[in-house]
């Protein structure tokens, strides 16, 4: 199956948290009486009086308040000024919580957002029939991923919620239904197992192999920097996922290290693959301009400029970025804002990873920049090449396919003669100093051999 064209996959929110050269505008918002697309606001249906507080809410006021204090988001005081506000306020029905908190810039929107977010999953999450939901493992710009039983077969899944907004989009859902299925058929050890898709009233979820351990971008931020054998290995495993998926018609199109999953025994799972993205997610980002609201570390050039066929190489670049990641501590393009990040994809060069990390080798370097070039046939064509190399760098051999960059501007300076050499050259022979004395003994020893020939002939 070929999935269809690529969405670029712009909106990553939790991306800007922690990369390095970011600046997370966490600044609360003022007055912002907005509607979040992704909230879940069929779930919360506004309160009707405060008195109510909470229960107008479907809860999700009373789950708000214990939440942010015990959280130390904000204080008892606070709270209580908010909740004495709105008992105060008869005239405006609609205000909620939510509001006041946001108004008074006690919480952010994209706080507030998080929140809805896993509070909207966890109760719909009870509503799985065959699963008990068991705890949240962790959410994305798109989702929230929770822990479950599958009771029929007492094993263990990760169930992914997607948030209602995507239940309008009709063609979304169908194709998140269709590559979900076919998602199902993958089966690779390297990749994290699809099982199924469904849905619970409004919202669509996606059911798949629970893998225990961490994802390879908490292993970055741990370790700073990943040491070059255990990222070649990382790289190895998630070659092999990528050529497997693409021998199938699968294009991932969002790889990056929060999509690695690395278990306990240093097992990698490339996850979601064959999940379907949102367009939505550009739309959002291009919303959020200005306030590096989710920016695209990991994303091809040919993703940026929107072509229609993205193939194999999209994949490579992404992994390009995250081995970039991984060995330097650093992604590979950082800026103010989304398009600024995209831009840099584009048109600026990349600065060589030994600079950032001088301890890597330079064949690993050249592999990394390879997997990087921003015109893809300049990259490697397929993960079964990458993976070639990547095996040859193991073994410590040369590579096959990325060669090192030829430095015209080193190749002049090597071919010129240095001043010296060309003044001990254009000295005349007698100049030069005596003969040496490697040549002396030379032509003693030849004088001998031939006088003990001369006396054998004699003899
Ligand atoms: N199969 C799984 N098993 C265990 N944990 C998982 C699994 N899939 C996801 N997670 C956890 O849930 C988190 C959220 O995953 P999700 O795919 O929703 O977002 P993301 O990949 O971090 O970011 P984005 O939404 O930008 O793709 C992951 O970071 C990971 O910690
Ligand atoms: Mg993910």
């Amino acid at each position: 199956m070929t999935a269809p064209p690529p969405p670029p996959p712009l909106a990553m929110p939790d991306d800007d948290d922690d990369v390095p050269g970011l600046a997370d505008s966490q600044a609360p918002i003022k007055k912002t009486p907005r509607t979040d697309p992704g909230s879940t606001d069929g779930l919360f249906p506004k309160r009707p009086s405060s008195s109510q507080s909470g229960s107008g809410t479907g809860g999700f006021d009373t789950v708000l308040g214990k939440r942010i204090v015990a959280s130390g988001l904000v204080t008892e005081d606070e709270l209580e000024q908010c909740r004495a506000e709105l008992d105060g306020d008869s005239d405006d029905c609609d205000r909620t919580l939510s509001d006041l908190l946001i108004e008074h810039e006690f919480l952010t929107d994209r706080q507030l957002q998080r929140l809805r977010k896993e509070f909207d999953a966890s109760k719909l999450s009870q509503k799985i029939p065959g699963y008990r939901i068991i705890k949240k493992l962790g959410s994305g710009a798109m989702a929230t991923v929770m822990l479950a039983e599958q009771t029929s077969l007492r094993r263990m899944v990760a169930i992914k919620v997607l948030p209602r907004k995507f239940s309008e989009d009709h063609n979304f859902i169908e194709r998140f239904h269709k590559e979900g299925h076919a998602a199902a058929k993958l089966n690779h050890p390297n990749i994290v197992q699809a099982y199924d898709v469904g849905q619970a009233g409004d919202h669509h979820f996606f059911i798949m192999e629970y893998v225990e351990g961490q994802t390879v971008y908490e292993r970055i931020q741990r370790a700073k920097r990943i040491p070059e054998d255990e990222a070649i290995n990382i790289l190895i495993q998630s070659a092999k996922a990528l050529q497997h998926a693409h021998m199938k018609g699968f294009v991932h199109r969002d790889i990056k290290p929060k999509n690695l999953m690395l278990t306990k025994s240093g097992q990698i799972k490339v996850a979601d693959l064959g999940l379907a993205r949102n367009l939505e997610d550009a739309k959002a980002a291009e919303e959020e301009k200005g306030r590096a609201y989710g920016t695209p570390f990991y994303i091809s050039p040919e993703q940026i400029r929107g072509e229609l066929t993205i193939g194999p190489p999209a994949d490579i670049y992404g992994l390009g970025a995250t081995a970039y990641h991984m060995v330097t501590g650093h992604v590979p393009f950082s800026g103010k804002n989304p398009s600024d990040v995209m831009r840099q994809h584009l048109k600026t060069d990349l600065r060589p990873p030994d600079q950032l990390n001088p301890a890597l080798s330079s064949s690993f370097c050249q592999v990394i920049e390879m997997m990087l070039a921003k015109d893809r046939s300049d990259r490697y064509h397929t993960a079964a090449d990458l993976l070639e190399d990547l095996e040859c760098l193991r073994r410590g051999e040369e590579l096959i396919f990325a060669k090192p960059k030829v430095d015209l501007g080193n190749l002049v300076v090597q071919v010129t003669p240095p001043q010296e050499q060309l003044e001990i050259r254009s000295k005349p022979k007698a100049a030069q100093g005596n003969t040496s004395p490697t040549m002396i003994a030379s032509i003693i020893l030849n004088v001998l051999l031939l006088i003990l020939l001369v006396v054998v002939a004699l003899g």
